[in-house]
């Protein structure tokens, strides 16, 4: 539909105000980098042809987003955004494309409907130059539009340079760094942009004063006061889109019929799928591509990664889980640990101090107290005593536990890997397991317990 205009992500600013060693739109909210939200916004109406400007921590940047990095364009120096977009120029103009939309990588909340609206208006009335301006009660630092007769752009001032007596009263009409931009228009404009100001950085906002002085159609669009078009360069700033987000994300839920008991400390990141009549309690965090379905309960204090909690399961309270998957009307916690690659099937139980890793415990396998199982493949029914550990390490490589069904493993057992129990068996409690155990056997790996006589007691001095 907009396959005559490119696309470009500012993202090569470091965010002094931020005081992260990171780049600043590596910052997360609700679990996903800030640039993450952009490029979620921009793909819908670009796909995978969107450009970024890339400079400060280029390292970090590429490792957070390695898909991107055939369309990195680097800055080497940070010298202002108007530098940053004459650095992507040649770039720009390689794609064919006779306009460019550029966006702040640090407005991750902007939606993809506002972001064609705009668009929209602007391939309609054929501006050379337009942009998105926001008005605020309090317009912050934020580049200040100015406009003349009959409400025509004249510039945009940054709030250093603003001087009330040049430029005239504040009207709180600012740039939200959104710009569509025709490249042949703008391009004879770039030598001209000059880093003599008060920050000594070259703007891309000084292009709107310079297309208006060579009669280039300019457009500032005005958006009301739409609260997701804010720029974030603060703590206080990231704090405040990050409550934005999780009001729209929890109330969406809510419609949709998700139990949330307490909204304000339940935060649930923007690709999470919950279905309805799921009941969450927060404080929570749910985040990545977690999925909870129907009849599912998630208490208090638990936080949930990249994992799937398939029908009626429930995940008590205090339990922490990344990349797992909790079977139907299986039960985690409280206090549970389900790490990467802990399948749990149909009705499996894993009680308080229960560490799963990279395991399969099969339909109704019990582990209900302080037990760590990695690397392993429990059997249907099987019931794991109180202590029981995989020793599943070797100091250089991991190796497997694999227990058969309906086998009862006594309490302080610990399994030796790689070790194989069969179908049924029984282990003695305290067994240090280093050999297979066949199928119906009773292991025992543990030294007879001795009860010697006491040496005879003196009974007025006790022993001696
Ligand atoms: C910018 C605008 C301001 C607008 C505000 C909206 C300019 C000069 N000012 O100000 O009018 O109101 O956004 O949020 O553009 N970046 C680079 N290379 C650089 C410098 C910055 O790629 O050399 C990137 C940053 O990573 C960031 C974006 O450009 O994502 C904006 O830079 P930032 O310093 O945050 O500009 P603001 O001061 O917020
Ligand atoms: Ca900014």
């Amino acid at each position: 539909m907009f396959e005559n205009i490119a696309c470009l992500i500012l993202a090569a600013g470091k965010g002094t105000r931020m005081y992260s060693e990171d780049p600043k739109v590596l910052r997360p909210l609700l679990g996903h980098p800030m640039l993450y939200y952009v490029y979620r916004a921009l793909e819908p109406i670009f796909g995978e042809d969107i450009l970024t400007v890339v400079g400060f921590g280029r390292e970090r940047m590429e490792k957070a987003f390695p898909e991107k990095i055939d369309r990195f364009v680097m800055q080497e120096k940070q010298l202002g955004t108007g530098h940053a977009f004459s650095c992507s120029f040649d770039a720009l103009k390689a794609t064919g494309a006779e306009y460019c939309l550029v966006m702040n990588g640090d407005t991750p909340l902007a939606l993809t409907e506002t972001l064609e609206d705009f668009l929209d208006d602007t391939m309609a009335s054929q501006a050379d130059i337009a942009f998105l301006s926001l008005t605020l009660d309090d317009p912050g630092a934020y580049g200040r539009v100015i406009r003349g007769k009959n409400d025509s752009v004249q510039a945009i001032i940054e709030l250093k340079d603003y001087d009330v007596h040049v430029h005239g009263p504040e009207t709180g009409e600012i740039n939200s760094g959104i710009y569509l931009l025709r490249l042949d228009a703008v391009a004879p404009l770039l030598k001209e942009l000059s880093n003599e100001n008060k920050s000594g950085e070259y703007y891309i906002t000084d292009l709107i004063g310079l297309g208006v002085k060579h009669g280039l159609r300019v457009d500032g669009i005005a958006c009301g006061s739409d609260e997701f078009l804010l720029g974030v360069n603060s703590p206080r700033e990231l704090l405040e889109a990050e409550l934005v987000l999780q009001q729209f994300i929890n109330e969406t839920l809510v419609d949709k019929g998700v139990i949330l008991r307490n909204p304000g400390q339940v935060r649930i990141g923007p690709d999470v799928i919950v279905a309805p009549g799921v009941d969450i309690t927060g404080p929570c965090e749910i985040y990545g591509t977690t999925e909870i379905r129907q009849g599912a309960i998630v208490e208090s204090n638990v936080v949930i990664l990249d994992s799937l909690l398939d029908k009626r399961s429930h995940v008590r309270s205090f339990s922490h889980l990344e990349k797992a998957v909790l079977g139907e009307s299986a039960v985690a916690g409280p206090f549970a640990r389900l790490r990467p690659g802990a399948v749990l099937k149909e009705n499996v139980r894993v009680g308080n101090f229960v560490e799963v890793k990279k395991s399969v415990l099969a339909k109704g396998v019990k582990a209900g107290h302080l037990t760590y199982l990695g690397d392993a493949d429990i059997g249907e029914n099987t019931n794991i005593g109180a202590g029981t550990i995989t020793c599943n390490y070797d100091g250089k490589n991991k190796h497997k536990t694999i227990i058969g069904k309906e086998a009862f493993i006594g309490s302080n057992t610990a399994f030796v890997a790689p070790v194989k129990i069969g179908d049924q068996t029984l282990v003695g409690a305290g067994s240090v397991i280093t050999k297979d155990v066949d199928a119906h056997a009773l292991a025992v790996g543990r030294s007879r317990q001795v009860n010697l006589k006491r040496r005879k007691c003196n009974d007025e001095s006790g022993p001696s």
